[in-house]
């Protein structure tokens, strides 16, 4: 029956490439759904900007994905995840959806990478100290630690905010010399802080592209967690037990990709963070 929906596919969002290294995991978790996939680079990057243009990015983008017939939008988007989630959940999907209840159908979800992260990491840590690794944004909304202290409050939570590691990835210098200096600094200040921790969080989707710098500059004993495996499994649960928005989601196995910039340049760039070429178009809200 699945099979006989029309294009109603799962949206993955995020400010630009990043988002790919989680979509990966999902199509890798559950291949036969359709995936659409939104990166915002001609506003890229999130991770430095105020709270209001974050929200406001955020839901039009969302917004352009229901309206394309996604049942379920995955922010994909640490940054977003932290700014906007919240609000777009609680204010604007019954704004824009008054039937959208859980047991209204057709329905209409937004799911963040923060809660899914935060319900599973203190199975990393032996030492009870994790180490937080993100952008601006997402540090200063201090939502990992709320979300974490409502799962495991007895970790100790430390966070480092790397500002210039997403554009070493973006600028394709996640493998060159010159990005090491910029991972030792922000390693050495959070190591610093708490020598104790054990497990390090990459909070950002751009950051797994820089995990062979990460593991040769860390001791053995610290361990780097990359997000797409936690929300690719979160996912599994998520649609387990919403089987009614499982069923809206249509099965023909396509991924689609879509940027607000340049589609020559998204299907260049994608490839770093998808592993191959893709083709992309361009939307215009
Ligand atoms: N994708 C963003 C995140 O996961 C980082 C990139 C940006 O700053 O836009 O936080």
């Amino acid at each position: 029956m699945n099979s006989l929906l029309p294009y109603q596919p799962i949206g993955v969002f995020d400010s630009g490439y990043g988002g790919l290294t989680v979509l990966r995991e999902l199509v890798g978790a559950l291949p036969d759904y359709d995936y659409l996939y939104l990166g915002d680079n001609a506003r890229t990057p999130y991770g430095t900007r105020s709270f209001e243009t974050v929200y406001d990015y955020t839901l039009e983008c969302v917004t352009y994905l229901f309206e394309q017939g996604c049942p379920l939008v995955i922010l994909a988007c640490n940054t977003a995840s932290a700014k906007a989630l919240r609000n777009i959940q609680q204010l604007d999907l019954p704004l824009l959806y008054p039937g959208a209840t859980p047991d209204a159908l057709p329905t209409r979800r937004v799911l963040g990478v923060i809660r899914p992260t935060a319900e599973t990491i203190g199975q990393y840590t032996q030492t009870g100290h994790v180490g937080i690794l993100a952008t601006n944004g997402t540090v200063t909304s201090e939502s990992y630690l709320v979300e974490i202290a409502k799962f495991f409050p007895e970790l100790i939570i430390s966070q480092e905010a790397c500002p210039m590691w997403v554009p070493l990835i973006e600028n394709g210098e996640s493998g060159h010399p010159g990005a090491d200096y910029f991972v030792k600094q922000h390693l050495d200040r959070l190591l610093a802080r708490d020598p104790q921790i054990d497990t390090l969080l990459l909070a950002c989707t751009h950051y797994p592209l820089l995990l062979p710098k990460l593991r040769a500059a860390l001791p053995a004993t610290i361990r780097p967690i990359s997000q797409g495996p936690i929300v690719a499994q979160s996912l599994v649960d998520y649609l387990n037990r919403h089987p009614d928005l499982a069923e809206q989601c249509s099965r023909q196995g396509t991924r689609h990709f879509l940027t607000t910039d340049s589609p020559t340049e998204f299907s260049r760039q994608a490839s770093l963070f998808w592993g191959e070429p893709v083709v992309a178009e361009k939307v215009v809200f």
